[in-house]
């Protein structure tokens, strides 16, 4: 029997790696159970894995991330520590807080936080500087902030001014005791913290972004709805798919109708991507109304997406906000949210329009819920990219890897 010829089925006593068959495609490997070593067909197949941080900056030499990267536990608290507690997060909108004395809690990647309108925009971490305590509850409005366990008051900008019943608690001063501080900052009706106090400001961080998205004219858009959907599939299996339109003829047969998909372009920037398409307008034979009937050049879906994980898609008369938040290594939850133009929220056109995403979104949930239990297939490590349509993904894989080295 020649062990070298693909088609030949092997013994267990023939197989170095105690592989039991294996066929011409390395696909279709089977191990044999424990045996965790690859057969040589799958290691020739391999990039080098020496150091899974380095994504080649040419695209027709890369290989994409590690499999191991979309499941592995250390790797998911390496993430929170180096790119998210310092990236820029979208925790609420300009409304919660458009008046002096309007706050709202909340709760980001694990810390308790509270946003608060003083004269000027105010982030604390939500922790009582006693015994750790809640300072504040959910949203309202408020001249101060009593602790929820024993009623030490905080003022909105954070100064302890009272703490009952301390007297003769030596070398206690209250100015050591304020509410810890977070960055917050505002932009494009959203507000935004960051946990990182030498992040750069959040503008700055945006690059071109605020002059490209200003194109649309969304100064007097209005919240309309929201839905969060619980994914299981780690946060950047879900932002793989979104930095693609290569998928959208297979996987979305709806939504390539109403999109040129020769014409759908992708513009990767330092901090965030770009992806655009001219709207087909109505052709001649359409047997269903589209969405938009008019085809014109400046006429354009626009998806911006921001390291690492908010996206905003404009749309000529609306607005989507998603954020992608790791629960776990293979648990991840997408917030949309739909802005709309004052006059529509009542209109069939804009419940159609969330049904629209919505039937978009259960699409991509299922690939991506698929792939991400294959990527914990032996048969499979890293794969390639397609130069025409992965740029995105590639540009992504890159600010991923670096992010991960920074100390
Ligand atoms: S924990 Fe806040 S007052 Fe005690
Ligand atoms: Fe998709």
């Amino acid at each position: 029997m020649d062990d070298s010829t693909p088609e030949t089925v092997r013994t267990r006593a023939s197989c170095p790696c105690r592989l039991v068959r294996t066929t011409s495609d390395p696909r279709s490997v089977i191990f044999c159970d424990p045996c965790d070593t690859p057969p040589a067909a799958v290691l020739q197949l391999r990039p080098r894995m020496l150091d899974p941080f380095q994504i080649d900056p040419d695209i027709s030499r890369a290989w994409t991330l590690p499999a191991l990267y979309y499941s592995d536990p250390a790797i998911f608290v390496r993430e929170k520590e180096t790119i998210f507690r310092r990236a820029w997060q979208v925790v609420g909108h300009h409304s919660q807080v458009a008046g002096p004395g309007d706050y709202f809690t909340t709760e980001l990647h694990g810390e308790p936080l509270l946003v608060v309108r003083d004269r000027e925009l105010r982030g604390y971490y939500n922790i009582c500087r006693h015994r750790a305590g809640p300072p504040a509850e959910g949203c309202g409005t408020r001249k101060l902030f009593r602790c929820g366990y024993h009623g030490w008051t905080y003022g909105l900008d954070g100064k302890l001014i009272s703490a009952p019943e301390v007297e003769g608690v030596q070398e206690f001063h209250p100015e050591d005791f304020s509410l810890l501080p977070v960055r917050a900052e505002e932009w494009f009706h959203f507000v935004f913290v960051n946990l990182d106090p030498r992040a750069r400001g959040l503008v700055e961080s945006l690059g071109e972004l605020p002059q490209q998205a200003g194109r649309f004219d969304f100064a007097g858009l209005k919240f309309f709805t929201r839905r969060v959907y619980d994914m299981r599939c780690n946060w950047k299996t879900y932002i793989d798919n979104y930095l693609e339109g290569y998928h959208l003829p297979s996987v979305h047969p709806g939504l390539n109708r109403e999109l040129d998909y020769n014409a759908y372009t992708v513009e990767p920037h330092a901090r965030y991507i770009r992806q655009f398409s001219p709207i087909r307008g109505a052709q001649p034979g359409d047997s269903a109304p589209r969405r938009y009937q008019e085809a014109r050049a400046d006429l354009t879906t626009d998806y911006f997406w921001v390291f690492p994980n908010w996206m905003l898609n404009c749309y000529p008369d609306n607005l989507q906000l998603n954020i992608v938040l790791p629960l776990a290594p293979e648990r991840t939850l997408a917030v949309f949210e739909w802005y709309l133009l004052e006059k529509d929220l009542q209109s069939p056109a804009a419940l159609a329009s969330v049904e629209f995403s919505d039937q978009v979104q259960k699409e991509d949930i299922a690939i991506c819920e698929t792939v991400q239990k294959n990527l914990r297939s032996r048969s499979y490590s890293r794969g390639r990219y397609s130069l025409k349509q992965e740029k995105g993904v590639h540009a992504f894989h890159r600010m991923y890897a670096e992010a991960m080295q920074e100390k």
